[in-house]
Formats: structure tokens, sequence, C-alpha cells
């Protein structure tokens, strides 16, 4: 099922920020950028380092451990040492609240 979970209201995420997001035993990443909202996985693709303390760049996030990077739109791992992509879901607004698409 491909159904749209909610996230948070738009207003919780400040612009060029993430928010950390648990849901099941999963953890994701919530961006605000200039271009809008993006959705990846939690966890950096190098060791186990959340993303959620790492900087986000214009539509780059860095992450906190060792500085690897990665497209926030694609996931497309960008710079060492990260050199696998992170996964990325559809992020829609409604009504001021950030929705999440967690299928396929
Ligand atoms: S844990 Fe993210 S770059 Fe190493």
């Amino acid at each position: 099922m491909n159904e749209w979970i909610r996230v948070c209201r738009a207003d919780e995420i400040e612009e060029e920020d993430l928010l950390r997001w648990d849901h099941g035993d999963h953890s994701y990443a919530i961006y605000n950028t200039k271009k809008g909202f993006y959705a990846t996985d939690g966890y950096c693709t190098h060791e186990k380092q959340h993303l959620e303390e790492g900087l986000v760049i214009g539509m780059t996030v860095e992450c906190p451990l060792h500085q690897g990077r990665f497209d926030i739109a694609t996931g497309k791992a960008l710079s060492p040492p990260v050199c696998e992509n992170l996964k990325t879901y559809p992020i829609i607004l409604k009504d001021g609240s950030v929705y999440i698409q967690l299928g396929n």
C-alpha cells in the first residue's frame, strides 16, 4: 500500500534544516530546502550515524561524523567516504503538513 503518512507540520522544520522522524523500526530524515521538502533514510550509508545533526547546505546534506555528502533530492553519494546512495521517499505538502510515502 502506497499510503501517505503524516510526519509533522511544515513549520516544524526550519528552512535549510532537517528533522529526524522515526516510524516503526525505521528512521528517516525530512528536509526543508529552498526547493521544497524531501525525505531520505535517516542513517548515513557509511557507518551507523544518524544525519539528524548533519548540515544542510543547499541541496546537500553533510554527515556529522566524517563529512560525507549526499544529494538530498536523489540520495546520491557525492563525496568520500560515502559511496552508497541514500534511499529517498516521496513527500507532499497538504494543509500545512508534510506527508511521506513509504511504500514499494
Ligand atoms: S558515518 Fe557518515 S560519513 Fe562516515
